[in-house]
C-alpha cells in the first residue's frame, strides 16, 4: 500500500479525502440524494441498526470472505455498482475502477452513462465485467450496445428499471450541473479549487459519454447527446420489453431497482437471473424504503429462484455481513468505490476493497462464522425484535 493511502483506514476516511480533492459540483453529484435525502440516509441507518450476535468459543481459523456471484468466483460478496459520470469524479475513472476490481477479484459494472467507452475499459482489464443499460426509445442503439457488451465478453447485463423518471436532485440543480454543461464564473472557481483534478482532466481524452457519443445516431457531441438523452426515457413500460431485451442479450440478466416482492417475481418471470434490491442509493424516489428494509421480504418471495443482490448504504464490511445475513447473495457498492477513486485513483479503489474485506473478516470472526455460506440470520442479534414479540403476546417482559 502506498504511504499516501495509509491514513485511509475506513470508507469514511476515503470520503473525507474525496471531498477535498474533487470540485464541489462533482463531489455533491456523488454524495447527495434526491429531494430531502431521507432515503439516502435511511439506506445507511437501516444497516447500522442491525446489531450482531457475538459468539465466543468457536473455531474461527482460516476465515474466507470469498463466494460466487452468478456462478463466478468473487473475492468478496460484492460487485462495483454502475455509476454514471464517474469519469468526472476522477479522470479515466471507469478504466481505473475496472482494473482495481479485477486485481482484487470482484466484478465491475459499467454504466451506460460512463465516460470511458466499454471497449476501452475492456482493453485495460480482462476481469468480470457487467454492463448496465436501461430501456431506451432508441432501440437500434440499445441493441447495438447489447451486442457490443457481448463482443466485449461482459458476463451479465444489468437492466436498471428505476431510471425512467429522474429523481429531483436539487443539489445538482443548485450547482448548475446540467446537460449540456453551462459555464459560469462560480463553476470555474469551483473547478480551479481542485488543481490536481483539473490537471488530470486536461490530460485525459475521456470527457464525454463514451458509450453513446459516436455510437447513437446523430450523437456527436455533448449538445447532441443532451438532446438524445432528453428523449430516451421510456414511459409506456411493460415486462414484455424486459423479455425481449433478455432474448436480444441471451446471457445472465440482473434487474436492478427492485423494491417490491411482487415486482421481484415479475422480473424473474420476464427472465431475470438475478435482482438488485435498490433505490439507486436514494438518488431516485426519496421516501422509498431503505434497501435493507425491504430485502428480507424479497428474498422470501424469490425463494432461491434468482440471486438477490442489494445496494444502497454499504459503507463498511459489516454492512456486507448484514446484507448476507438478510439473505442477499452479495452487494453492489456505489459511493464506496467512488470515494476510494476520488481519494486515490486505482490504488484508492483497491484500498477501499481491502478495507471492506478486512472489516468483513473481523466481523465474521466476532460472530463465529468462517465462510460466507455460514452467514445467516443467526449472526444478527434480535433482542429488541424478540422483546417486541413478547410485548405483543402480552407477556410485558422479555420473552
Ligand atoms: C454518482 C452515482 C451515479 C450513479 N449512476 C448510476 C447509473 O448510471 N446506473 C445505475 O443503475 N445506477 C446508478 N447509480 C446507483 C448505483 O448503481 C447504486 O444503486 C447506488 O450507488 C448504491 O448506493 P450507495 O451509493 O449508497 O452504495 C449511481 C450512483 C451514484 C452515487
Amino acid at each position: 500500500m502506498s504511504a499516501d493511502l495509509d491514513s485511509i483506514q475506513c470508507v469514511e476516511d476515503a470520503r473525507q479525502r474525496a471531498r477535498r480533492r474533487v470540485p464541489k459540483m462533482f463531489y455533491d453529484f456523488v454524495d447527495s440524494g434526491s429531494w430531502s435525502g431521507a432515503t439516502y440516509a435511511a439506506n445507511e441507518s437501516a444497516f447500522a441498526r442491525l446489531k450482531f450476535r457475538q459468539r465466543i468459543g468457536r473455531n474461527i481459523a482460516q476465515a474466507d470472505a470469498s463466494t460466487t456471484l452468478l456462478g463466478r468466483q468473487a473475492a468478496l460478496p460484492l460487485a462495483i455498482a454502475p455509476t454514471g459520470l464517474a469519469g468526472f469524479v476522477w479522470p479515466d475513472a471507469e478504466i481505473l475502477g475496472a482494473r482495481a476490481a479485477h486485481r482484487f477479484g470482484v466484478p465491475y459494472s459499467l454504466s451506460i452513462g460512463s465516460v470511458c467507452p466499454l471497449e476501452e475499459v475492456r482493453r485495460h482489464s480482462d476481469g468480470p465485467l457487467w454492463m448496465q443499460v436501461s430501456l431506451l426509445k432508441d432501440q437500434a442503439y440499445l441493441h447495438a450496445l447489447v451486442g457490443r457488451a457481448r463482443d466485449a465478453g461482459c458476463e451479465a447485463l444489468i437492466l436498471t428499471m428505476d431510471y425512467h423518471v429522474a429523481g429531483r436532485r436539487y443539489c445538482d440543480a443548485r450547482n448548475g450541473l446540467a446537460l449540456p454543461p453551462r459555464r459560469s464564473l462560480r463553476q470555474a472557481v469551483d473547478l480551479l479549487s481542485a488543481p490536481r483534478w483539473c490537471l488530470g482532466m486536461l490530460r485525459t481524452a475521456h470527457r464525454g459519454f463514451g458509450n453513446v457519443i459516436g455510437h447513437a445516431k446523430g450523437v456527436t457531441d455533448l449538445a447532441s447527446f443532451a438532446r438524445w438523452h432528453a428523449d430516451q426515457f421510456v414511459l409506456d413500460i411493460d415486462w414484455k420489453q424486459v423479455e425481449r431485451l433478455k432474448a436480444v442479450w441471451g446471457g445472465p440478466l440482473i434487474v436492478k431497482g427492485v423494491l417490491d416482492a411482487e415486482d421481484a417475481l415479475l422480473a424473474i418471470e420476464a427472465g431475470a437471473d438475478a435482482l438488485s434490491v435498490s433505490n439507486q442509493g436514494g438518488r431516485q424516489l426519496d421516501g422509498a424504503p431503505a434497501a435493507a428494509e425491504v430485502l428480507p421480504s424479497i428474498v422470501d418471495a424469490v425463494g432461491g429462484r434468482a440471486e438477490v443482490l442489494v445496494d444502497g448504504g454499504v459503507r463498511c464490511g459489516q454492512d456486507i455481513v448484514r446484507a448476507c445475513a438478510l439473505g442477499a447473495r452479495g452487494v453492489l457498492a456505489g459511493r464506496a468505490w467512488l470515494y476510494g477513486l476520488a481519494a486515490g485513483g486505482e490504488p484508492g479503489v483497491h484500498r477501499v476493497l481491502q478495507i471492506l474485506r478486512q472489516e468483513m473478516l473481523s466481523t465474521m470472526a466476532f460472530c463465529g462464522v468462517r465462510t460466507v455460506a455460514d452467514i445467516g440470520p443467526h449472526v444478527l442479534w434480535e433482542g429488541p425484535a424478540r422483546a417486541e414479540r413478547a410485548m405483543e403476546r402480552g407477556a410485558g417482559q422479555w420473552g
